[in-house]
């Protein structure tokens, strides 16, 4: 019997080594701390008793406490029965720093991830390159980005950072598709704030540095903040049920659980009586899509666009619309720059994107032409442009100048492009037409005031309304606002074998 022979006995005592390592000491630290230990992490994340730890027992070459496993666990496992990988840092040894063992370990996951076709989860808890270990510390985080770069487009990344995220720890985060931070206990930043200090004398704490608020609001840097790494990694679980496997999977698991929007009839008592007011456009989604299925990314930062994954009869969608009750939805750099990343994201995993624009126009003003408007809003074109999935957009309300060109208009390449009979399409808004158009007239009027009024209403009727680009064809249908879900189901599952092969090059050169 293998189980008496002394092999299997050094086999045992070296498991139990491994379980007494993760536990105690190590335990209890990360709990005051507010935070999990590796192991717990992963047991959260997989579905019960699937995850398989590989190279559980290397070690580094100069260690002296002799530990297994490098800091670092890696496997593989089921998320919703779906096959997945992942590696989790374990902070308690040299915490969590990447020497070059460690960093192999990752690098295995990540290649037998992008071999196989499967999602790659990374959980991190890091103090960045491991400073003993030099130079093939740094060269290991290479072998890391080089890979992440391999698999962009090929397999969804996913970063969680549950714990300090320093150094070279944030840039392969930076890499993948999207990131999840927890409050308090996650941060993130390239120098801390001991160099900071050293170097700007400038005094910023952790949390003001690179804490999850900071990130999901100022620097747009974090996709997903929780409050618990629990709801965390209970939120990449989410996320995951929304995209395939891989970009050849053609499309995302379809749920089987389709329940009706709450009141879709009322869709167009959202949209106030007068169209210079604000309101939410969060209630004009959940009027669309399936009920509870509305996920969204970013929902801190460029808040005058609105980005996120839902469900349209059971089916994953990607949904990009402006937010009137922010900035009355004008297009800026980080509201570009947020979309775009999200159309491109969309694009490589097959998931078809919807568009429900009212957008006054790009953000004026020297702040923002100075830090770049012009290149940031190009990326929107550009995404929308090189995107070959299913594209369709509605227009609810404002649809002016470029930024009726760039929400994925009929010559960006939209496949459906309807329109609520409230929609207003033109170059600009009627107040800066007007005073372009009849600036004479309104100089020299009795009652200037009456009679903008009346240029407004006449620009309405005649220039600013859908019914123009619908008999042009620009609009392909103007709908019936209460059938909007119908409409775009119908339109949708026409989409669904779209076939659009990109042109042949290396490369386009995105306006970075
Ligand atoms: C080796 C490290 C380490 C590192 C932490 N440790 N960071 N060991 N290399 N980079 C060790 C500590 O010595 C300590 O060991 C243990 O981990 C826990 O660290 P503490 O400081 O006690 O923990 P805490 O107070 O929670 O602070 C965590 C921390 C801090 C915020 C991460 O340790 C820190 O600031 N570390 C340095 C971060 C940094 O500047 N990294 C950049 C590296 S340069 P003992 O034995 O006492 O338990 C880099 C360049 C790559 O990454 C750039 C590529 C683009």
């Amino acid at each position: 019997m293998v189980e008496n022979r002394k092999p299997y006995k050094a086999f045992q005592a070296r498991k139990e080594k491994l379980e007494r390592q993760y536990s105690g000491d190590y335990e209890q630290k990360q709990h005051e701390k507010g935070k999990l230990t590796a192991r717990e992490r992963i047991d959260i994340l997989f579905d019960k008793g699937s995850f398989h730890e590989i190279d559980a027992f290397v070690k580094p070459a100069n260690q002296k406490k002799n530990l297994y496993g490098d800091g670092v666990i890696c496997g593989f496992g089921t998320i919703n029965g779906r096959q997945v990988m992942a590696f989790a840092q374990d902070f308690s040894i040299m915490g969590g720093s990447l020497g070059f063992v460690h960093a192999k370990k990752i690098q295995k996951v990540q290649e037998l991830a992008l071999k196989m076709g499967h999602p790659i989860i990374g959980l991190i808890d890091s103090g960045g390159a491991r400073i003993q270990e030099g130079v093939a510390s740094l060269a290991g985080y290479a072998g890391i980005f080089s890979n992440n770069v391999k698999s962009s487009g090929v397999i969804p990344q996913i970063s969680v950072i549950l714990g300090p995220a320093a150094g070279g720890a944030v840039y392969s985060p930076a890499l993948t598709d999207f990131r999840f931070m927890v409050k308090n206990t996650s941060h993130m930043f390239v120098t801390g704030p001991q160099v900071v200090k050293e170097v700007l004398n400038e005094d910023v704490t952790f949390e003001d540095l690179g804490g999850a608020d900071v990130h999901a609001s100022v620097s747009g840097v974090a996709d997903f903040v929780y409050n618990d790494e629990e709801h965390c990694l209970l939120g990449v679980k989410k996320l995951l049920s929304y995209l395939p496997s891989n970009n050849l999977e053609r499309v995302a698991p379809k749920s089987k659980n389709v329940v009706e929007p709450k009141n879709p009839e009322n869709i167009s008592f959202v949209l106030p009586e007068d169209a210079g007011k604000p309101y939410d456009i969060v209630d004009v989604i959940e009027r669309i899509v399936d009920s509870g299925s509305f996920f969204e990314n970013a929902e801190n930062h460029a808040q005058n666009i609105v980005t996120g994954f839902a469900r349209l009869d059971g089916n994953s969608i990607g949904i990009i619309a402006n937010q009137p009750k922010v900035m009355a939805g004008t297009l800026d750099i980080n509201a570009s720059r947020k979309a775009a990343r999200f159309v491109r994201f969309c694009d490589s995993f097959n998931i078809p994107i919807l568009v429900l624009e009212d957008v006054p126009g790009f953000m004026p003003g020297t702040n923002q032409e100075h830090n770049g408007i012009i290149m940031h809003g190009a990326k929107l074109l550009y995404a929308f442009a090189e995107a070959t999935v299913p594209k369709i957009t509605v227009i609810i309300r404002k649809a002016y100048g470029g930024a009726y060109i760039v929400m994925n208009s009929k010559g960006m390449g939209g496949d459906f492009n309807f329109a609520w009979p409230t929609a207003e399409v033109a170059v600009m808004g009627p107040e800066g037409a007007i005073k372009i158009l009849n600036s004479k007239e309104l100089a020299e009027a009795e009652d200037p005031e009456a009679l903008k009024i009346q240029l407004v209403s006449d620009y309405k009727d005649n220039i600013a309304n859908p019914f123009i680009a619908e008999e042009k064809g620009y609009i392909d249908e103007v709908i019936e606002p209460s059938k909007t879900r119908e409409v775009l189901i119908s339109a949708f599952t026409l989409l669904k074998n779209k076939v659009e092969q990109p042109s042949p090059r290396k490369h386009g050169n995105i306006p970075m």
